[in-house]
């Protein structure tokens, strides 16, 4: 047998494996997941029956072309079929996309601490990441992301809201970001967490990218919709970035169940709008009560809030998870907490509230 091992991309060896929100415990005291800003609302009744229905022909390979949800995706969104490209969760479209635009010697600039993906799909394709701290209130620099352009940039990532932060950038300071970047950059807002937001400042990015071609909306069906286990997301731009992404794409990586499911809650916007403004309304009572508390809160239009802890993020996370609820700790900046079901978030209160008067 030989000794030597296969070789693997150099480029490997700085990565990041990607960290999945823990789990909440099983068999003890009930805990909540808190960690992966899902949505803690089932899937409405008709979209789990058509999902099963799909099921029954899951010995058949999906339609690859996604026909009906493309379909019913650009009839909602008013945008032409050929501006659209699916995957595997919008994570899968953000490799795709970073796989159709840079390679190695080129430059991806993201603001940090932002989506956790964006450095690993970044080096997975070879390229070079190129991380622009937040402000100081926890928002994109976009004047520094600007300046942290070259001749190698191929891609900017806009994450807004801002996951872990739930921070925005609005209107104007965006549009005049987009006016100054070379049109030869793609520029792609991650609109994960859009449905959520309810400032009418904050743009909606399907109205930036229709006159711009190098600007590209990412959107998912895992937050608002509470499809995150089907895992499909999309993207919309002009072509030929749309193209691009269709060749990158995994074939056959978006299942016939996600892509049934997809389409039924499109025609259900309004029932699933009524479970986001109900974590909406939750949002408000979380921030409004760690505010009382004497905690420092960005202010978020995301399911999440944040927390600076710095040093004392891991105690925190420790007492949350002891109080019966598991969230999402960055070691030595801060913790996220996706909002959840009511019960949830009174055992977070609680459990913020007891470590505040021990700070
Ligand atoms: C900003 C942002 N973009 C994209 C994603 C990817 O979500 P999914 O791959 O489930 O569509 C996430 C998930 O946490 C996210 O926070």
């Amino acid at each position: 047998m030989s000794e030597k091992s296969p070789k693997l991309r150099a480029a490997l060896d700085g990565i990041p494996t990607y960290k999945p929100g823990k789990p909440a415990a099983t068999g003890g005291p009930v805990t909540y997941k808190l960690s992966s800003n899902e949505n803690p609302y089932p899937p409405l009744p008709g979209v789990l029956e058509s999902a099963v229905a799909a099921a029954g022909a899951f010995n058949r390979y999906p339609d690859m072309a996604c026909t009906g949800l493309m379909a019913e995706l650009s009839e909602h969104f008013a945008v032409p079929v050929e501006h659209l490209a699916t995957g595997t969760g919008s994570v899968g479209v953000a490799q795709q996309l970073v796989q159709s635009t840079a390679g190695p010697g080129d430059e991806v600039i993201y603001a940090w601490r932002s989506f956790e993906a964006y450095p690993i799909v970044t080096q997975v394709a070879g390229a070079t990441p190129v991380q622009v701290p937040l402000t100081s209130g926890e928002v994109h620099d976009l004047d520094a992301m600007y300046e942290a352009i070259t001749d190698r940039t191929r891609l900017i990532f806009v994450c807004n809201p801002n996951n872990p932060t739930g921070t925005v950038v609005r209107r104007a300071e965006l549009e005049a970001f987009l006016d100054r970047v070379p049109s030869d950059i793609l520029i792609v807002l991650d609109e994960a967490y859009q449905e959520f937001n309810r400032d009418a400042d904050v743009p909606n990015g399907l109205d930036l990218y229709r006159d711009r071609p190098n600007v590209c909306v990412l959107r998912t069906f895992s937050k608002a919709y509470g499809l995150a286990g089907l895992r499909i997301g999309f993207a919309v731009a002009h072509e030929p970035v749309a193209a691009a992404l269709r060749k990158t794409a995994v074939p056959f990586g978006v299942s016939q169940l996600a892509q049934e499911a997809a389409v039924v809650s499109l025609r259900s916007e309004g029932a699933l709008m009524e479970r986001v403004d109900a974590l909406v309304t939750e949002r408000a009572r979380v921030c409004e009560a760690l505010v009382a508390q004497g905690w420092t809160v960005p202010e978020t239009h995301a399911n999440f809030v944040w927390l600076r802890l710095g040093d004392r993020t891991l105690d925190f996370a420790a007492a949350c998870e002891k109080a019966g609820v598991v969230v999402r700790p960055f070691p030595g900046e801060g913790v996220r907490v996706t909002i959840g079901e009511t019960a949830a978030m009174d055992l977070f209160l609680q459990a913020a509230e007891q470590f505040r008067k021990e700070l």
